[in-house]
């Protein structure tokens, strides 16, 4: 197989970065095509612990070239602050590419982010608050800046000098609130500073600098073998997730078509990421949400907390329907389950299969388009038993205790497509594959 798409189906956090990190290690070319540092993908691997945010999953690989897609947003940076980070762990990351026509995220969108966060109160997203909804916003309104301006200075400047009386406009109203506030209005419209930072930063970036789709093209008339990294989740995709509770992007591998520049019939195979059980950062409905002894021995075991932005996850039983909905959406040839071994102890596992309507009786098997409907159904669970016993040192299917085969069985047929991977702790060799193809 050479084009595996690698997507999350559920609400994030999944271990995309865990998994892609597994299978680079056969990759040629390792694509992130959406969202930008919202993501926090860790990776732990014989060199260390990582936590990534922009760059790809297979950096870790020399001789695996690792490309931000043109449907990735960046924030320049946050991306050499990342790059430092490596460099200091001992990566020079001269396998990174960036795409030309990839968009920046600006001071400014970072922002409007906070600024409509604030505007919203009660009904707060729970963004990450780095400005991705507003990058993706100038992208679509015609008026975003990117890479290949950053390596003009003058066309750079230009954009720059076009963009900022339209966003002096848009947060006059907040001006004189508190002087923190101020400071922060000052900074993230101010075009010397601005522009001095983000050329200093592109100047950094500018070897990374490629004409994306030329190297996907390459790639793949040689037949190496391509990753399509994910980000997020089906749940926040822009036109799928649970809206307006969703991220500005298409985690779906119809995302990956379009983000990454490589024809949607090119893709081989698509590789859900699920956990064993759920987990979500940021507001909206979470119908299997634990706020008992249970979801707190979730999040401590599976230490849930966001990779971005430290947030406690919110956790949660599996929930069947929202990840058959994820597969209808997104074709799985097959699942990856990580975490399973989170659920090592459990006494009893639950499993939501459908949800049921309290308003009206009606039984949900799929998820409703009206947010305020789906905030009132309730999970329709089964219930499995658990198993006592530590599965970290787990290397095969045999090896795993009956029940936690069953529990994978039971998923794998609510799911309708084969569990293909199992994964029982974070480290690259902790994982199962069940089947080869
Ligand atoms: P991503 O955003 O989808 O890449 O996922 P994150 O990295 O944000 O969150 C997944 C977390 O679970 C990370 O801390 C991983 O190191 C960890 N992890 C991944 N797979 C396993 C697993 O099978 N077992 C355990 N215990 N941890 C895992
Ligand atoms: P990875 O790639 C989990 C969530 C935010 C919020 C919503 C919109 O690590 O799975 P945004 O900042 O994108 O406008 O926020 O999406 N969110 C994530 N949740 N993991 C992530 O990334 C996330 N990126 C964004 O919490 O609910
Ligand atoms: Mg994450």
């Amino acid at each position: 197989m050479s084009v595996i798409a690698v997507v999350g189906a559920q609400w994030g956090d999944e271990g995309k970065g865990r998994v892609v990190d597994y299978l680079a290690d056969e990759a040629d070319l390792v694509i992130r095509y959406g969202g930008g540092n919202n993501a926090g993908h860790t990776v732990v691997n014989p060199h260390g612990h990582f936590k990534l945010h922009l760059i790809p999953s297979g950096i870790f690989y020399p001789g695996t070239r690792n490309l931000l897609g043109n449907g990735v947003v960046i924030h320049p940076p946050a991306l050499v602050a990342e790059l430092d980070e490596l460099a200091k762990a001992g990566f020079d990351c001269d396998n990174l590419l960036i795409s030309d026509r990839a968009h920046l995220v600006m001071p400014y969108h970072v922002l409007l982010d906070q600024l409509e966060e604030r505007e919203r109160g009660a009904k707060k997203l729970g963004t990450t608050s780095r400005g991705i909804g507003p990058a993706y916003v100038d992208k679509v309104a015609r008026r975003g800046i990117r890479i290949v301006d950053l390596m003009e200075p003058d066309v750079f400047r230009a954009r720059l000098d076009a963009a900022l009386p339209r966003i002096g406009r848009m947060v006059d109203a907040h001006r004189g609130a508190d002087d923190e506030l101020d400071a922060a209005i000052v900074q993230a419209t101010d075009a010397g500073q601005i522009a001095s930072a983000y050329l200093a930063a592109g100047e950094r970036l500018a070897s990374h600098v490629v004409d994306g789709q030329a190297v996907v093209d390459e790639a793949l008339e040689r037949g190496q073998r391509i990753l399509l990294e994910g980000q997020l989740g089906t749940m926040r995709d822009i036109d799928w997730g649970v809206y307006p509770y969703v991220t500005s992007s298409s985690p779906i591998p119809g995302g990956a078509s379009l983000g990454a520049g490589l024809p949607a019939v090119r893709i081989d195979r698509v590789l859900g990421v699920a956990k064993a059980y759920t987990t979500a950062v940021g507001a909206g409905p979470l119908p299997t949400e634990l706020t008992d002894a249970d979801g707190e021995a979730l999040r401590g075991r599976g230490v849930e907390y966001g990779t971005s932005t430290g947030r406690p996850r919110r956790c949660g039983w599996y929930d069947a329907v929202a990840v058959r909905f994820s597969v209808r959406l997104a074709g799985y040839s097959s699942i990856a389950l990580t975490k399973l071994d989170v659920l090592d102890g459990f006494d009893r596992l639950l499993i939501a299969r459908a949800y049921r309507d309290p308003a009206d009786g009606r039984e949900w098997s799929t998820v409703p388009a009206s947010t305020s409907v789906y905030e009132r159904l309730e999970p329709m669970y089964e219930e499995l038993p658990g198993w006592q016993t530590d599965t970290t040192a787990c290397r095969s299917w045999d090896a795993l205790p009956p029940n936690a085969r069953g529990y994978v069985e039971r998923l794998e047929e609510l799911a309708g497509v084969p569990i293909s991977h199992v994964s029982v702790g974070p480290e690259r060799a902790q994982m199962i594959v069940r089947t080869s193809d």
